[in-house]
């Protein structure tokens, strides 16, 4: 991580919390965009050293304009935020030397090959050319693209050409490494090789902020996530106590044909335990707790109501229960 020489450029840090060094802080952190979308609504969040932190919502949450507020790309309408103690606002240019930016989109060198990618990248952070030269090369092999470092980057998969920027965002060692949507568009075995590559970074203690809006990801890779829609944050805390926090240990969904809210209704009177119901696509979904019986129970009710069943399923609380919960819709819409 680059030395911050001068302490005056250290602009006052809020106090994070006991014990464990933040390296993440935002406060009220908003974005409106010109023409009156407000992308991102006074998030308030904090990321811990060492931690994978995820942003995890649906498409239009305000992942991006968060992770572009805090990698400088996008100026904040009003609110705060510190990369590595360092105000993003204030010092734009000293926050970009401890960070590294995975972006959503493709931003590889196409002009130039593999290797030279990683090299200037390199150069460009104020490396000598026998450091960038030795840091592109120990990349390239960890990232198993040693074979491919003479090629074109248009000559590489949609997997190598991710794990390739991955290599290139972390080759001048920032302190942070952001994501946005790293594995989106990916084939499942690429994303399952990305995963791995994560996790690897974190084991070497490499602090991650990620954005994802699947909630299997944000759920086995993270430490801690945030659960954002419509640029508000909704939840934050670990996948488990999120997961926790749902009323219920069971999750019963029923899809049926007909009045749904009928449904929902004669399920929440008649059904021992029920502790919710919401309705997704089609279907009503009953958080259920402690009832052996209920799944039983569940098929008499519906189908002394007239209700054809065309489906029906019991599982553990997930993500996307703590979403639905949180907004009455599902993360896929
Ligand atoms: N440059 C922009 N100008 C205007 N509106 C934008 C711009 N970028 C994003 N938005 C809007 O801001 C909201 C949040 O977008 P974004 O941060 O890209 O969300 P996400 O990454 O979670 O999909 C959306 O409603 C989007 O249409
Ligand atoms: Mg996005």
């Amino acid at each position: 991580m680059p030395r911050l020489s001068a302490e005056a450029e250290i602009t006052s840090v809020p106090a994070p919390a006991a014990g464990r060094a933040e390296v993440i802080r935002t406060e009220k952190l908003t974005k409106v965009y010109p023409g009156g979308v407000k992308a991102v609504d006074e998030i308030d969040l904090g990321v811990y050293e060492g931690e994978i932190f995820g942003l995890l919502g649906p498409n239009g949450a305000g992942k991006t304009t968060t992770t572009g507020m805090l990698t400088t790309t996008v100026i904040p309408t009003s609110g705060r935020a510190w990369v590595g103690g360092i105000d993003v606002i204030a010092q734009p240019a000293l926050a970009k030397q401890v960070i590294g930016v995975v972006p959503q989109t493709n931003t590889l060198d196409r002009a130039l090959t593999v290797w030279e990618n990683l090299y200037y990248h390199g150069r460009f952070f104020g490396m000598s050319a026998k450091e960038a030269r030795a840091e592109a090369d120990f990349r390239l092999e960890q990232f198993r693209l040693t074979d491919r470092a003479k090629m074109p980057v248009l000559a590489l998969s949609g997997g190598m050409a991710q794990r390739l920027m991955v290599a290139r965002s972390i080759l001048h060692h920032p302190a942070i490494l952001f994501l946005d949507e790293p594995t989106a568009g990916l084939d499942p075995q690429s994303r399952i090789a990305l995963w791995e590559i994560l996790g690897q970074l974190h084991a070497q203690g490499q602090t991650i902020l990620l954005t994802t809006h699947y909630m299997e990801e944000a759920d086995q890779l993270c430490d801690r996530l945030a659960i954002v829609d419509h640029g508000r944050l909704l939840a934050l805390d670990t996948p488990g106590a999120l997961k926790r926090s749902i009323d219920a240990d069971t999750v019963i969904t029923i899809s049926a044909d007909g009045d749904l809210d009928r449904l929902a209704a004669m399920l929440r009177d008649s059904v021992a335990g029920v502790d919710n119901t919401q309705q997704v696509d089609g279907s009503v979904a009953l958080g259920v707790r402690g009832s052996r019986a209920a799944l039983r129970d569940v098929i008499a009710v519906a189908e002394r109501g007239g209700y054809a069943i065309n489906d029906i399923s019991v599982s553990e609380p997930t993500l996307e229960t703590v979403f639905i919960q949180l907004t009455g819709k599902d993360l896929r819409d």
